[in-house]
C-alpha cells in the first residue's frame, strides 16, 4: 500500500509513520512520497533524513483552503507518487470537492481531539480551556464536512489537574504518535 503525506508542520506524525516502517511496524503500507504546503515546512527535513521524496507543493491562491491552481497542482504531485492512501497528517488546509474526488475513499486525517468534540483549529486548546477531564486524537475519513468524516480509531488522553496546555500537549501528541502508524498498519492489512 503506497501512502502519500501530507502536512504543513514540524512533521513529528509524519516521523512516527517512517519510525514505525522502519520498525516493520506499518504493516504493508510503504510512504511513497511527503508534500507540503510551506516550503519551511519541518516535514520537508524528513525526507532526505528518511530516503523519501518530499517537495513543497504551492498551495496558493488561497490561504486556508485546498481549491483552484494550488489544488490541481496537489492533485497532480500525489496522483505522480500513485497512493492508496493519503494521510493528512497535520496539513491545516480545508480540503474541498475537487481534491476529495481524486481520492475518493483514500483520505484519512488525524485530529487532535476526540472529534466529535472540538472539530477545527487548536483542538488541544479547545479541550483544554473547555476543563473537559477525557480528551484525545482521532484518525478519520475525510468528507466534505471539516473533521466531520466516519471515524477509524481514537485514542484518549486524561487530563489530570496539574496538567498545563503545554504537558496536555505532549500528552496528546504522545497519543497520536502511536495511533496514526497503528491505523495505517491495519489498513494495509484488510482484504
Ligand atoms: C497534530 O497534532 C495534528 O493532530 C494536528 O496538527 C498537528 C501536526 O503535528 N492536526 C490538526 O489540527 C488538523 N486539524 P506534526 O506536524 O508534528 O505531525
Amino acid at each position: 500500500m503506497r501512502i502519500v503525506i501530507l502536512g504543513s508542520g514540524r512533521g513529528s506524525n509524519a516521523a512516527a509513520i517512517l519510525e514505525a516502517q522502519q520498525a516493520g511496524r506499518l504493516g504493508r503500507a510503504r510512504v511513497a512520497a511527503i508534500f507540503a504546503d510551506k516550503p519551511d515546512a519541518g516535514i520537508l527535513a524528513l525526507g532526505p533524513r528518511f530516503g523519501v521524496r518530499s517537495e513543497f507543493v504551492d498551495p496558493a491562491p488561497f490561504k486556508t483552503k485546498l481549491e483552484g491552481e494550488g489544488e490541481a497542482r496537489f492533485i497532480a504531485a500525489v496522483n505522480s507518487a500513485q497512493p492508496d492512501l493519503v494521510v493528512l497528517a497535520g496539513f491545516m488546509r480545508v480540503i474541498k470537492p475537487g481534491f476529495l474526488n481524486a481520492f475518493v475513499g483514500k483520505i484519512i486525517n488525524l485530529h487532535p481531539s476526540l472529534l466529535p468534540s472540538f472539530p477545527g483549529l487548536d483542538g488541544i486548546g479547545q479541550a483544554f480551556r473547555r476543563g473537559v477531564r477525557i480528551t484525545g486524537c482521532t484518525v478519520h475519513y475525510v468528507t466534505p464536512e471539516v473533521d466531520g468524516g466516519p471515524i477509524l480509531d481514537q485514542a484518549s488522553v486524561r487530563i489530570e489537574p496539574g496538567d498545563t496546555l503545554e504537558s496536555l500537549a505532549a500528552k496528546v501528541h504522545a497519543a497520536e504518535h502511536a495511533l496514526l502508524p497503528a491505523v495505517i498498519a491495519r489498513l494495509s492489512e484488510r482484504d
